[in-house]
């Protein structure tokens, strides 16, 4: 394995051809290849060892260790409780993770609310069919704000107290990389795995169909589903938080929905004729605004910050209502946002953003202290 090792193909053939625009094809090539090995160098044990942390369906990659329902309770208080109840129930930061399940579950293997109404979530003890699943979310995901920060033993423990409270282990267990396997025997949900075949199979018939058309093809998909209304806002504007380049950008939620449901396959002379009215696109920033924009969205702000809105942490202009006036403000926001903190709007720790430059900090604490507009 080499770090930074194959520059993606095409990528190569650019940097190549870059420095040499007008050679020979069959030099540009030689060159091309003498680029590649160039780049990067061979990734030592350690770094390898530190990236592959992953644990599999059969516990492959899970180390050594042991914590107890106790020591977990310790290490959920201080640090996951937060965000997700003191009991794994709350729902105001995600999903609940504990709570739908049954004695008769732990039996069967199989979650009767995941196939039957009664049950207002679909929580993680419900959904997760492998306890390696879990494990690994945890200690590579988890604390949100500090992933990768529990030790071994504390992912083990917080486990232990997670299942305790699913009811799955007693409350004086120890798990442990012996008893996980046991464990696994009474996950609620062990038996409703399903493997969608056709998504892997590549031999096989692929779950798309797309047939050959030279004419009148049909050139637009229809939309089946579309968020209720109600919901369309609800987690802040998803556009604000989507990268605004690539295949992939959030659509602008803040904007009415399209009411007109696009038919199923529709042939290109029939779109051309009647295309579906999109609404206007609301006007962006001011140019005196603009560039704090760009720092929000660079630095993955809007991912916790609306604009205008509550998302995990307050409105930007909440922010600045609460501040407007006080004599320090650029000060001590740029400080603040640096640093992080918790306890000002909430229980919802904000992480320190080290990486930010302090000029950026304190651009947007100027134009948090103009309003954010
Ligand atoms: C600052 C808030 C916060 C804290 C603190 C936090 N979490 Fe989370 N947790 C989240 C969010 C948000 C998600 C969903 C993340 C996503 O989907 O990308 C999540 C997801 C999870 C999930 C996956 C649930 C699922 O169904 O996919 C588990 C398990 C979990 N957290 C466990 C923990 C544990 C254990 C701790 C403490 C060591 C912890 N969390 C601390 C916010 C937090
Ligand atoms: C992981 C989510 C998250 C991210 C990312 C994040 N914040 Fe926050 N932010 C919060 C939370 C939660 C709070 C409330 C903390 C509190 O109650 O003290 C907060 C609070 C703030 C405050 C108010 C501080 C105070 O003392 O009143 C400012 C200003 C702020 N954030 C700016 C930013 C900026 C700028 C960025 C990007 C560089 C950013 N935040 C990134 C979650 C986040």
């Amino acid at each position: 394995m080499k770090l930074l090792h194959r520059l993606d193909r095409n990528l190569g053939c650019g940097v190549a051809l870059a420095a040499l625009l007008s050679a020979p094809a069959a030099w540009a090539q030689r060159a091309d290849a003498a680029a590649l090995n160039a780049v990067g160098r061979t990734a030592t044990p350690a770094e390898v060892h530190a990236w592959n942390i992953d644990v599999r369906g059969d516990f492959k990659g899970l180390p050594k260790g042991s914590g107890s329902v106790d020591m977990g309770g310790k290490v959920w208080d201080g640090k996951c409780a937060s965000c997700h109840g003191a009991f794994g129930e709350s729902n105001s930061v995600f999903t609940p993770l504990v709570g739908g399940t049954s004695k008769k579950d732990i039996e069967t293997g199989h979650v009767y609310f995941l196939s039957h109404s009664g049950y207002p979530h679909r929580t993680a003890l419900m959904k997760v069919s492998r306890l390696s699943t879990l494990w690994d979310y945890i200690n590579r995901a988890m604390p949100w704000t500090a992933p990768k920060s529990l030790t071994t033993d504390e992912v083990y423990g917080v486990l232990a107290y997670i299942l305790n409270l699913g009811d799955i282990v007693p409350a004086d267990f120890t798990l442990s990389d012996k008893n996980i396997a046991e464990v696994q025997k009474r996950l609620p949900n062990r038996n409703g795995h399903v493997f969608y075949k056709a998504m892997w199979e590549v031999r096989g018939k692929g779950d798309v169909k797309n047939p050959l058309c030279m004419k009148d093809c049909p050139v637009q998909g229809g939309i089946e589903s579309a968020l209720p209304d109600d919901s369309r806002n609800a987690n802040g504007n998803i556009a604000e938080q989507v990268r605004p380049f690539g295949p992939a950008r959030g659509t602008d939620t803040s904007l009415a929905p399209r009411t007109q449901k696009v038919g199923v396959v529709v042939p290109a002379t029939v779109v051309a004729a009647a295309a579906p009215a999109v609404p206007a696109l609301p006007a962006g920033p001011s140019a005196a605004d603009a560039p704090a924009h760009a720092l929000i969205q660079a630095n993955a702000c809007t991912s916790c910050h609306g604009v205008t809105n509550r998302i995990v942490g307050p409105a930007f202009q909440d922010v600045a209502t609460k501040y407007a006036g006080r004599a320090d403000v650029v000060a001590y926001l740029s400080d603040k946002i640096r640093s992080g903190g918790q306890g000002v709007w909430g229980a919802i720790p904000m992480p320190a953003q080290a990486q930010l430059k302090e000029a950026d900090a304190r651009a947007i604490a100027q134009w948090l202290a103009a309003g954010a507009k």
